[in-house]
């Protein structure tokens, strides 16, 4: 008797063979003369159907089988009478594994709120839906790796615990050893923080970018993919406490080349869940529409699910300057009717209404940003030759706005150490950064994509917390 999960047993068993299926209950549903138990083991989106003659199994088990319960049934795989299948598993054993009192159990045959099943989030991995995005979102891991290691670069590990800030922002959580009931004090009576880790002030990451960057200038082509934290407390629908970030850094690289990979790596990995997640993306869409109806017309999006995934792979990104942008933003018809939230003006850090109107209604197109004021960007970015810019880049996207943020560095040690000066950063604290440009610099580039981004793109899901198994988020972070 074989043992196959439901994923390859509906692809490849002959009709007739003898299989056992392993999995939780999604329904059952009993008529006259029959009993269907719809069967997923978390393998596929599909379930199989199981069906027992009327009678056949014992009451007492046939009570245990309600939503939600473990089961494995034994039987023989036939040509199925009724639709929605080709084959299902006429019962010859079952096995309860582990019932779910139907009084108690969270999850019913129903469709539940996003919001009830954050909740729940230690159930909701049972549901289609989550059980779809986080299939979906194995896939993208896995082509992210593949597309690097294709492309002759080297996987870096860097470290979580850090005592550099990369971005520079002091968004930082704290790192400590300290027993808080008895903390180590300062002369004048404060919590020493100095002593934090083992002797030494140290947060968690907010960025594998600088020690990426070491890894860069010796091995030519690394990248990291790893999580990142961020302390900043905003509740939106794109931020996270704790997401996955994906880092590549290439020697020799300048902003162009860094541009060429960016568009080249996300259409490629987007490409790669369109041909292996077919059905999960097939449910997505469909549950999507769903929801489309239930807005107005003039809401609804033009395009579905696929056809904005294959939209964005078959077309060229859109590339302009900061300052172009700014152009067309200050005489966009929302500036004009004061219709943006935040005032737009050559120097103001973009926000997502602008950078949406950007992409959704100005181009319609993915949009690739460079060269921003220096004064709103990381102290790391190439300056120009103006002075005023610097050689960053930003990927937006439809729905999501900015998804990579990345830049040339800064490789001549003099501009580097003036500027960290400048913005109050002591090039002491980063001394191992500095010595990458005292011994043997040389130019390079590189960025990063927020892991959930994507996954929320591909997805077309609109709440990042639903895109990662355990969200970390003010007020979520119970298990
Ligand atoms: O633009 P960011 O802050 O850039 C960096 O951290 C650079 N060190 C990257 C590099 O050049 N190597 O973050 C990069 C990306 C953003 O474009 C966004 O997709 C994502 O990380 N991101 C977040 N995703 C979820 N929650 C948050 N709080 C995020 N902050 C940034
Ligand atoms: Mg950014």
């Amino acid at each position: 008797m074989s043992y196959l999960p439901i994923q390859q047993l509906l692809k490849t068993a002959p009709i007739g063979t003898d299989v056992t299926v392993k999995g939780w209950v999604r329904t059952k549903r009993e008529s006259k003369n029959a009993v269907f138990i719809a069967l997923n083991d978390g393998s596929t989106i599909n379930n199989i159907q199981i069906v027992a003659e009327a009678g056949q199994l014992p009451e007492e088990t046939l009570k245990l089988i309600t939503t939600g319960a473990c089961l494995a049934a034994t039987g023989q795989l036939v040509e199925s009478q009724g639709a929605g299948q080709a084959v299902e598993l006429k019962i010859a054993h079952v096995q309860i594994y582990g019932p779910a009192d139907p009084d108690k159990y969270p999850l019913q045959p129903k469709r539940h709120s996003l919001e009830f099943l954050r909740e729940i989030a230690h159930l909701r991995p049972r549901t289609n839906t989550f059980s779809a995005i986080l299939r979906i979102r194995h896939a993208l891991a896995f082509a992210v790796h593949k597309y690097f290691n294709d492309n002759g670069f080297y996987y870096l590990n860097t470290p979580i615990i850090t005592a550099s800030d990369a971005e520079g922002a002091g968004e930082m959580f704290r790192v400590t050893t300290l027993d808080a009931t008895r903390p180590p004090l300062t002369e004048d009576g404060q919590v020493d923080y100095s002593q934090d880790f083992f002797g030494r002030e140290t947060n968690l990451t907010v960025s594998g970018q600088l020690e990426g960057e070491l890894g860069a200038l010796a091995l030519g082509k690394i990248y990291t993919f790893g999580p990142t934290f961020r302390a900043e407390n905003s509740n939106t629908t794109r931020h996270l406490a704790e997401f996955w970030m994906i880092e590549p850094e290439m020697a020799f690289y300048e902003l162009e080349d860094n541009m060429n990979l960016a568009e080249d790596f996300v259409k490629t990995v987007i490409r790669y869940a369109l041909q292996h997640c077919a059905d999960d993306l097939a449910f997505l869409e469909n549950r999507l529409k769903e929801e489309e109806k239930t807005k107005k017309k003039e809401e609804q999006s033009e395009m579905s699910l696929l056809e904005k995934l294959q939209f964005v792979i078959s077309n060229e990104f859109v590339r302009l300057t900061y300052t172009e942008a700014i152009d067309i933003l200050v005489n966009s018809k929302p500036a004009r009717k004061g219709q943006f939230q935040y005032e737009v003006s050559w120097g103001v850090d973009l926000q997502s209404e602008h950078e949406r109107y950007l992409v959704e209604k100005h181009f319609k197109k993915p949009v690739i940003l460079t060269n921003y004021p220096r004064e709103i960007k990381a102290f790391y970015m190439k300056q120009d030759e103006d002075g005023k810019t610097v050689r960053a880049m930003d990927v937006l996207f439809p729905g999501i706005g900015e998804i990579i943020g990345g830049s040339q560095r800064e490789d001549d040690l003099d501009k580097l150490t003036a500027r960290m000066q400048e913005v109050g950063i002591d090039p002491e604290t980063i001394w191992w950064y500095l010595d990458t440009r005292r011994f043997g610099s040389a130019p390079h580039a590189g960025f990063g994509l927020g892991f959930e981004r994507l996954v929320l793109f591909v997805t077309g899901m609109g709440n990042i917390r639903d895109v990662i198994p355990f969200p970390r988020a003010p007020k979520q972070a119970e298990f």
